[in-house]
């Protein structure tokens, strides 16, 4: 049985009177890449963000490593990496500082978070541009290092928001190769995606939304065999639209 990193049950996420998240069950297990599909709108961040405990679901019941996130905050915290959806780097700071100020919220010493964040930017591509100001990169840049400074306190469990939005064809094929790395390494990865070609290329589960509820949870493949066709044209089938909006 594979073990289970994180898990949803009658997840409900409330904006005042408006239902963004409409009781949703998940499971995600230790060492997938698990997406969250859906058009704009759907409710992926909301659960990413309830997930890695930025907010609290307004009912039913989230756990992180079996931890409760009501409950448990900073212990999850600690252990999980997050690339969100918007860039939140520090403007007035080099490519490298950004990796070093942000170890510190993990009580990480700078003698040791240096060196890490080295070979972070080697990772992403990015060695080169260590002691350039973040107003000087490229978007495509500047979300693989959102990726890189994620991965600052070695997680287990990596939260990714959109990871590719709005990027190049050869940058987003970099993001993916450096996924599918963490993944072999035995890293839990969760996404949001509406890029269909994302979803098939490194999902081993993806869980399809509409409307904050979640239509079908399955493999893309077994998606794409009972349905037909691609991603896209499953999502089609199932919602009457289309995803990229
Ligand atoms: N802080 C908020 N306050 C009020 N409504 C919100 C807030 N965040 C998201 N929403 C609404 O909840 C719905 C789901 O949003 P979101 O989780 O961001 O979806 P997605 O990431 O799939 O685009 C949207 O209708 C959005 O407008
Ligand atoms: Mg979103």
């Amino acid at each position: 049985m594979p073990m289970v990193a994180v898990s949803g049950k009658g997840v409900i996420k409330d904006y005042n009177s408006f239902r963004a998240v409409d009781n949703i069950d998940f499971e995600i297990f230790k060492g997938e890449c698990y997406g969250f599909l859906g058009p704009n709108g759907a409710g992926k961040t909301s659960v990413m963000r309830m997930i890695h405990c930025f907010m609290l679901p307004t009912a039913g019941e989230i756990k992180v490593f079996g931890l409760d996130v009501t409950k448990e905050p900073s212990r999850i915290k600690s252990r999980l990496g997050v690339m969100p959806q918007e860039d939140n780097l520090d403007v007035d700071l080099s490519v490298l500082e950004n990796l070093i100020v942000y170890a510190r919220y993990f009580d990480i010493p700078k003698k040791i978070s240096r060196p890490h964040a080295m070979q972070l930017l080697e990772l992403i591509g990015l060695n080169d541009k260590a002691n350039v100001n973040i107003t000087k990169l490229s978007g495509g840049m500047k979300r693989r290092l959102l990726l890189a400074r994620a991965l600052i306190n070695n997680p287990e469990l990596l939260i990714l928001d959109e990871p590719t939005v709005g990027l190049d064809p050869h940058s987003r094929h970099l993001v993916w190769e450096s996924l599918k790395k963490l993944k072999s390494k035995g890293m839990t990865l969760i996404l949001t995606t509406h890029y269909m070609e994302e979803a098939q290329m490194i999902c081993d589960h993806v869980a399809i939304m509409d409307s904050g509820k979640i239509i079908v949870i399955d493999t893309p493949a077994n998606l794409m065999k009972i349905y037909g066709g691609n991603l896209e044209d499953v999502y089609l089938k199932l919602t009457g639209r289309h995803l990229e909006s």
